[in-house]
């Protein structure tokens, strides 16, 4: 029986692709610092460790312990947006606490590195996005990114470890944290309506993005190491169908089943349009039809509307103050 390494595995997409290995007969061990995820997350059948990826000596353990086949690496903070103004810790944890996983990688001859990476790191290029443009990440989340992606190409060079990269964008579904006011439009959306808020978007609304229901990705990611052809690749993941934020509102409204109000904040500094061509993942995994929006949302609500509403929090270590969005 492989085992495998899942990082994040209590937060919300580790958290399902943790299912999928334990699904595909891995023996699962998920280390989470349960900074942005819930132990409630992790599927009983793995093994969870409470730890950080900053923490070295237990990485050194843990892999020594473990003798792991696989690592899929998922644990990171995600706030893109936000991450302008936490620098120093979004490259801590995104960056530093990825070279940790991949210095252990290579000292115990993982067979095949699973990183997720993001569609953040292709910045406002002409949308489709694919995967043989140079990447521009245009925020300090796509830049950690971009360099763990590097790193990987530059490790498999010199010490020959085999990793699969993938970019996801905008993943929605249950057990999203719909209190991370930060970041996952969706959640926020669903979390604003469940406390008789107003939804909040940043700008006119008019901004587009492709919304990846979580069982169009997960299985992906977790199958991916048993297919020596993905090997070694980056594939863009998720959904074809782009709408506005404007739409995305409505729909969210109608699966919720609820009436509700926009409050247009100042714009912020993002890219307008981000989506991506699929071509080359639907090449390789030959994925079955894509969850609707209307679909994908509705079982969402049904999930949040029983989950109920989340306290928003506060991160509390804002680094830079200097033109923090409104509302945060
Ligand atoms: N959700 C998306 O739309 C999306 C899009 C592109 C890429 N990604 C990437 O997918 C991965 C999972 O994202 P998610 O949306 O499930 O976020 P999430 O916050 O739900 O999950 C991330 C998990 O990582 C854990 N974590 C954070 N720092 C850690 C550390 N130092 N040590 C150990 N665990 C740590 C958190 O506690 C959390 O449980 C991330 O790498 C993210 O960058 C997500």
């Amino acid at each position: 029986m492989p085992t495998s390494l899942v990082t994040g595995g209590a937060g919300f997409i580790g958290s399902h692709v943790a299912q999928e290995v334990l699904d595909l007969g891995h023996k699962v061990i998920v280390l989470d610092d349960l900074s942005g995820g819930f132990t409630s997350n992790t599927p009983k059948s793995a093994k969870f460790i409470h730890g950080s990826i900053l923490d070295h000596d237990l990485l050194s353990e843990l892999f020594k312990e473990h003798q792991f086949d696989y690592v899929y690496h998922l644990g990171a903070y995600a706030a893109e947006g936000l991450s302008h103004f936490i620098k120093r810790y979004n490259y801590q944890n995104n960056v530093i606490g990825s070279i940790n996983l991949i210095n252990e990688s290579v000292k115990h001859n993982i067979k095949c590195f699973v990183f997720t990476s993001s569609i953040a790191v292709y910045g406002s290029q002409i949308p489709p996005m694919s995967e043989d443009m140079i990447p521009q990440p245009e925020d300090p989340y796509g830049i950690a990114k971009y360099s763990i992606e590097q790193e990987l190409k530059v490790t498999k060079e010199q010490f020959g470890l085999n990793y699969v990269i993938f970019r996801p964008h905008n993943v929605y579904g249950e057990r999203q944290n719909i209190g991370d006011k930060y970041r996952n439009v969706i959640g926020i959306f669903m979390n604003q309506i469940m406390r008789n808020q107003p939804l909040t978007i940043f700008g006119n609304g008019k901004q587009t993005r492709a919304f990846s229901y979580i069982k169009d990705v997960a299985p992906y990611i977790a199958r991916s190491t048993k297919n020596i052809d993905t090997w070694n690749q980056i594939f863009n993941i998720g959904s074809d169908e782009n709408y506005t934020l404007n739409h995305l509102a409505k729909e969210v409204g109608r699966a919720m089943n609820s009436k509700f109000t926009i409050k247009y904040l100042k714009e912020r500094n993002e890219v307008l349009h981000a989506h991506s061509s699929h071509e080359k993942f639907k090449k390789f995994f030959s994925p079955s039809k894509e969850t609707s929006l209307y679909e994908g949302l509705n079982r969402m609500a049904k999930w949040a509307l029983k989950s109920g509403p989340m306290k928003s929090s506060e991160f509390s270590n804002i680094e830079i103050e200097k033109g923090l969005p409104e509302g945060w």
